[in-house]
């Protein structure tokens, strides 16, 4: 009897601490660090000319006529245009593929589009 409080209470303990796991790291603890690694990618690579908000508002983003990820334009292009300029650039905005790899560019876009819109 006291041996099945103590497995009760267990398992209510791992209840709340997996709830507590899932509320303050989200559902995939692994999602979550690899969404870091692609925010602090983007902040270290992209981020000069096309601002941390995705504005482009910034020395950088004003001297290479950077356009604001939330433009018309923009939104109108498909995630494979956009992934084709990162890899490849296009007037000012350099290429990206030898540096940081395809794999890299592709979750750059993914992480533009689901965060600038
Ligand atoms: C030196 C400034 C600069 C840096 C650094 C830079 N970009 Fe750009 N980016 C630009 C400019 C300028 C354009 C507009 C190109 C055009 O169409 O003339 C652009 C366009 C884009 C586009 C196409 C959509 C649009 O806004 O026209 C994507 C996607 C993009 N950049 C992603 C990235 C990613 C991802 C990084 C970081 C790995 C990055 N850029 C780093 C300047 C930059």
């Amino acid at each position: 009897m006291r041996f099945n409080r103590i497995k009760m209470t267990l398992m209510a303990a791992s209840v709340v601490f997996a709830a507590a796991a899932v509320a303050l790291y989200g559902p995939a603890p692994e999602t979550a660090a690899a969404q870091g690694a692609i925010v602090t990618l983007y902040k270290s690579k992209c981020a000069s000319c096309h601002g941390v908000d995705g504005k482009a508002n910034t020395a950088k983003g004003r001297e290479s006529k950077t356009r604001d990820f939330h433009a018309e334009e923009v939104k109108k292009m498909s995630e494979a245009q956009m992934l084709q300029v990162t890899l490849k650039g296009k007037n000012k905005m350099p290429g990206f593929e030898k540096q940081l790899g395809a794999d890299k560019c592709k979750e750059l876009v993914a992480y533009i589009r689901e965060t600038f819109k």
